[in-house]
């Protein structure tokens, strides 16, 4: 199967937790050697949120701080392919076409961000209209996505299954703010509702969730 999986920065980088970021490595081989064709999209965390704020105090506009927190992406993404070793594309990839490229290769594709204005939610949403991937699972820091926000709201409810058409309901920013954080960002909805790409959203502290997504068992909410 061809899978994008998205891994929060919330979850491997605030703090960069290198265990789990090992055990992933671990899982995302497997998952290649079971003969999936897999593209791991990183986040950029708690410091790409300290460079937005750095680059906001330099008086940089929204697009120089997007651009900043996108290195930071790719700093981890770095990190992650060098983890992954011999399986994984020589470079991170930084354009679709890098993506489409490297998976033609056989190889493991890892990134980060991809241009300013959006978040990796829609990286990874991009990457998968652009390959065709089947299924596209999010290892996020929540249990999955609620009818209403878990943080704010003590009688939140986890949803098992959302139909793609009510994704926008869900959630309450609706522009592109950089550092922005919310289960999936509203320009990657417009992607997977053009697109009716199926989503899976984890708890991405236990990386065997995203091996239970993908084996399409009962975990965290799907999209679809
Ligand atoms: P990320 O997508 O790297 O966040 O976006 P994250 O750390 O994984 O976040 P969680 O885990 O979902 O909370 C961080 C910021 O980087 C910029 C945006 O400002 C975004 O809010 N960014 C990222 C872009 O502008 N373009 C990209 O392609 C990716």
């Amino acid at each position: 199967m061809r899978i994008v999986i998205r891994i929060g920065g919330s979850v491997v980088a605030s703090p960069v937790n290198t265990e789990l970021m090992s055990k992933y490595a671990e899982i995302i081989k497997t998952l290649k050697q079971q003969g999936h064709e897999v593209v791991v999209v990183l986040g950029g965390g708690a410091l790409a949120r300290e460079f937005i704020g750095i680059a906001k105090n330099l008086g940089l506009d929204m697009t120089g701080q997007d651009e900043i927190a996108i290195s930071c992406s790719r700093l981890f993404a770095q990190l992650f392919l060098k983890k992954i070793g011999e399986a994984g594309c020589s470079k991170v990839a930084i354009t679709l076409d890098d993506v489409a490229q490297c998976l033609g290769e056989g190889k493991i594709v890892v990134m980060g961000g991809l241009k300013p204005g959006i978040t990796t939610d829609t990286v990874a949403a991009l990457v998968a209209e652009r390959v065709n991937a089947e299924l596209l699972v999010k290892g996020t820091d929540q249990d999955g996505v609620y009818d209403k926000d878990p943080r704010k709201h003590l009688d939140a409810v986890k949803l098992d299954r959302l139909p793609i058409e009510d994704l926008g309901k869900v959630f309450e920013e609706s522009v592109h703010k950089a550092g922005i954080h919310q289960i999936i960002d509203p320009e990657a909805i417009k992607v997977l509702k053009r697109k009716r790409l199926k989503l899976v959203v984890v708890n991405g502290f236990k990386p065997a969730n995203i091996l239970a997504a993908i084996k399409g068992e009962n975990v965290g909410t799907v999209i679809s």
